[in-house]
């Protein structure tokens, strides 16, 4: 086969795997797609990877297998034995390794940065975008998993090393532009950018460790595209822009969902818990608490339920018994529906993964905006786990460290049953007035636990 027609037949495989990308995405926009975008996705990567091992052959296959076995069996592991708590530290670390990766393909081709200078532009692009993803999200992997403190840091030092290992990078990559092709500054590149990294996650804590991860997905993505252009490869940019755009959105949408601004996750610190009142003030006297028996009475006059569920309904792994609970009260006519709010748990889309695990129909998850506006005529809602995302200061207390922030209004509702442990705060650390509220009853304990006893009871009644 002549050359010209070998590389029409890879660009159109290329196109193909882009064409894949793109569908699958798409896919993963709603949950009843999701799976089938996810298999898309990963047969346009697989159809990406074989073509171009097919291209290039530089390495023997006998590495190629090597690599691919030691991979998938790496992979395997981690996937099966990660708790879903534990996700969005799996998620920083496979975007460093997706970083480093890029800065070192396009390391090992840094001779052709002296054919042009635009590939002098994307070498140095990759150097740097994949060095600051790797330590950068080494660092939020080593926060999120407490071997460092994810306290938010403040000291004006973090910002002038960020300054100046910043100016020292783009310093260097400017040499790099005027000595394309040189090894030594190349790496020299890599190292300050590895620095950069640290500076930039250093003082950010683990309250906004999300958002940042969300961030140097995007980066990640950058990163690939770079590398893309430096060894010629339409189909890395193409995958490596889509990564870099759509962690931008996602970072975007969590921002929105928690009411900051970029800017301030990156340069700021969440506020401090002001000199509002304290949570003795705010629930002395006025919390009530109930039982399962009581709260199943409370379900047998109710005809309209909604569950909202939160973080500790993740750590509890209650959403089995959660869907249990839906099943048994649609059975006795009541109608159940799933207040999602954007940012509850830990991550995008936590609670949605949960509930689709437990086979929770899609059509009775409903999203925030949705539950808000009929929440007046909800009989009971039966909060687990949540705290921040259903906490009313957010609305009315403009003092509130979360002033601002969209929450689910189970306030409004005709009655708000709370399961958690205790009257501890969640992530935000601020106390929660709707625990206090005349219309509101606690139901302590374990969110599985307490779920299981209720569900007990209704079958007894
Ligand atoms: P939180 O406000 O963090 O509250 C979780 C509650 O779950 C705690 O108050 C805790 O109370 C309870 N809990 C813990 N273990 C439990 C168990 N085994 N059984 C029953 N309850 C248990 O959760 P949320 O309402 O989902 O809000 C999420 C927070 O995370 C928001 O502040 C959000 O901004 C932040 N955040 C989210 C994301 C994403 S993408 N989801 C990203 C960054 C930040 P007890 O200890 O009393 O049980």
């Amino acid at each position: 086969m002549s050359d010209t027609a070998f590389e029409i037949i890879r660009n159109l495989f290329y196109l193909l795997a882009a064409a894949l990308f793109i569908f699958g995405i798409k896919g993963l926009g709603h949950p009843r797609t999701a799976v089938r975008g996810n298999l898309l996705g990963a047969a346009g990567m697989l159809l990406a990877i074989v073509v171009t091992l097919v291209d290039r052959q530089i390495l023997g296959w006998g590495w190629i297998i090597v690599g691919l076995v030691i991979g998938t069996g790496v992979g395997v592991v981690v996937a099966v034995r990660i708790q879903m708590t534990a996700m969005p530290q799996l998620v920083a670390l496979f975007n460093g390794f997706g970083g480093i990766a890029s800065a070192i393909v396009a390391g090992a081709f840094v001779a052709k940065a002296a054919d042009s200078r635009q590939v002098a532009f994307a070498t140095i692009a990759s150097g740097i975008i994949g060095a600051v993803t790797f330590s950068g999200s080494v660092l939020a992997f080593a926060k999120l998993q407490g071997l460092v403190s994810g306290r938010p840091n403040t000291n004006p030092l973090f910002k002038v090393g960020n300054a100046v290992s910043t100016l020292a990078a783009l310093a260097v990559g400017y040499a790099f532009l005027m000595n394309p092709g040189l090894e030594w500054i190349y790496w020299g590149l890599f190292l300050i950018a590895l620095v950069v990294g640290v500076f930039l996650v250093l003082p950010i804590g683990g309250a906004d460790m999300p958002v940042i991860i969300c961030l140097l997905n995007s980066y990640s993505g950058l990163a690939a595209a770079a590398t893309g252009f430096v060894i010629s490869n339409t189909v890395l940019i193409i995958a490596g822009s889509l990564v870099g755009a759509s962690g931008l959105i996602l970072t975007r949408i969590m921002c929105v969902a928690m009411n900051r601004s970029l800017i301030n996750v990156l340069f700021g610190v969440m506020a401090e818990v002001g000199e509002g009142p304290s949570a003795d003030e705010i629930y002395a006297g006025k919390v009530k608490s109930t039982t399962p028996e009581e709260v199943a009475m409370l379900f047998d006059g109710a005809r309209r339920v909604l569950i909202v569920p939160g973080y500790g309904m993740a750590v509890a792994q209650a959403q089995h018994v959660v869907r249990d609970l839906a099943n048994v009260l649609e059975a006795q006519g009541v109608d159940v529906e799933f207040g999602i709010h954007p940012v509850a748990g830990r991550m995008p889309g936590h609670m949605n993964v949960l509930l689709a695990e437990a086979d929770v129909p899609y059509d009775k998850l409903k999203e925030m905006d949705e539950v808000n506006s009929t929440m007046e005529q909800v009989d009971v809602v039966m909060v687990i786990g949540a705290n921040d995302v259903v906490n009313p200061d957010a609305r009315e207390n403009p003092e509130s460290p979360i002033a601002g922030m969209p929450i689910i209004n189970v306030d409004k509702a005709k009655t708000v049953v709370v399961v958690k442990r205790s009257l501890n705060p969640g992530f935000a650390g601020i106390p929660n007035p709707l625990f206090a509220a005349d219309n509101c009853l606690m139901m302590y304990g374990d969110g599985k636990q307490a779920v299981l006893e209720l569900v007990g009871a209704l079958k007894a009644g």
